[in-house]
């Protein structure tokens, strides 16, 4: 199998709090960045707020450029050009969080689905446009009467079906979602996840799934990556990874996750560390119940614990 996005050793350095003069301190949202997503598949990226997952998304989306590292999109690496990035545009789309940000309130809604096909797709009739709507509200089970609203007159669950179908609607081969129903309410979630879930069994959609929430990245992934700081804590093959997790914050995850499951691991204590100034060694070792006196001088690499399963724990 190829993988149809590939990732190597990918860093994303910020500079915050600068002025005309000075250059701003270093942040360093993405460190060291490896993975890859075969054809069809989920990879799904989790961990809490702060940990680098959104910049990851932006650099595979063309929207920032890494500041090292490498992507390769369909075997075609991904030089910031004008013409990668409009290559870009025709076999990878967005859905992001906010159903409500991100759809032109003064727009009808089959103005903002067609909108994709109306700029790149000039050869399109007006009836074949007409048809290509009808066609993506059917895919994503909006009723056709919703076609001449405005999305105020929507609840937050069709939002985000208009989001998906406007992102379908140049027939891309894969779609970024960065948290794509953290925004919705839990009964709604399973609706969207459910139809992202068929969409991919019917076209081969390749998915990289954001979310803060492993219970949303377990139901949906063939292969998880957890992230904390800006790195890869944990990676492999989803019923592995949550069958025998190797790291201490993939299990405090999973007790966060399934509380009622009465886990052994307590769950997490205290807030994520600012990345402007990372705790030395083991980046969790001040969170972690296992640190030892090693894991706050040394910092662990991510090494392989199984085929296809990866930790950077010491003591994986
Ligand atoms: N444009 C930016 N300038 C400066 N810092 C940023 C910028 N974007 C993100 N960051 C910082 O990078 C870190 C990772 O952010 P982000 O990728 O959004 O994480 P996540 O999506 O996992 O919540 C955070 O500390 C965030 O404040
Ligand atoms: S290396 Fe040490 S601090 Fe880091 S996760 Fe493993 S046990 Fe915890
Ligand atoms: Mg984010």
């Amino acid at each position: 199998m190829s993988a149809f996005i590939s990732i190597s050793d990918l860093h994303k350095v910020y500079r915050v709090g600068g002025g005309m003069i000075r250059p701003g301190q270093p942040l360093h949202a993405v460190r060291g960045i490896s993975l890859d997503i075969e054809k069809g598949a989920t990879y799904g990226l989790v961990g809490e707020s702060g940990s680098g997952k959104s910049t990851v998304a932006k650099i595979v989306m063309g929207a920032e450029r890494p500041s090292s590292g490498a992507v390769h999109i369909d075997g075609r690496l991904m030089d910031g050009r004008s013409k990668s990035l409009s290559w870009l545009r025709t076999c990878l789309q967005p859905v992001l969080q906010d159903p409500y940000g991100s759809l032109n309130p003064t727009m009808r809604i089959r103005d903002l689905i067609d909108e994709p096909l109306r700029i790149h797709r000039k050869d399109l009739t007006a009836r074949q446009l007409i048809l290509r709507v009808n066609n993506l509200m059917a895919q994503v089970g909006l009723p056709s009467s919703l076609a001449l609203r405005h999305p105020r007159e929507l609840s937050g669950g069709q939002k985000q079906r208009v989001a998906i179908a406007r992102a379908l609607a140049l027939s891309p081969q894969c779609l970024v979602l960065d948290e794509p129903v953290s925004a919705l309410d839990v009964s709604v979630q399973a609706q969207v996840l459910n139809l992202l879930h068929d969409m991919q069994s019917e076209s081969g959609l390749t998915y990289l799934l954001i979310s803060h929430d492993l219970a949303v990245v377990a139901h949906m992934s063939d292969h998880v990556g957890v992230m904390y700081l800006g790195a890869l804590q944990e990676q492999g093959p989803v019923e592995e990874v949550l069958a025998s997790p190797r790291h201490p914050y993939t299990r405090a995850l999973m007790a966060a996750a399934e509380p009622e499951r009465g886990s052994l691991t307590e769950p997490l204590q205290g807030e994520v560390p600012s990345p402007l100034n990372p705790p030395l060694g083991c980046v969790f070792h001040p969170r972690c119940s296992a640190a030892s006196e090693r894991c706050r001088r040394d910092a662990p690499l991510l090494r392989q614990v199984a085929p296809a399963h990866w930790a950077a724990c010491h003591y994986a």
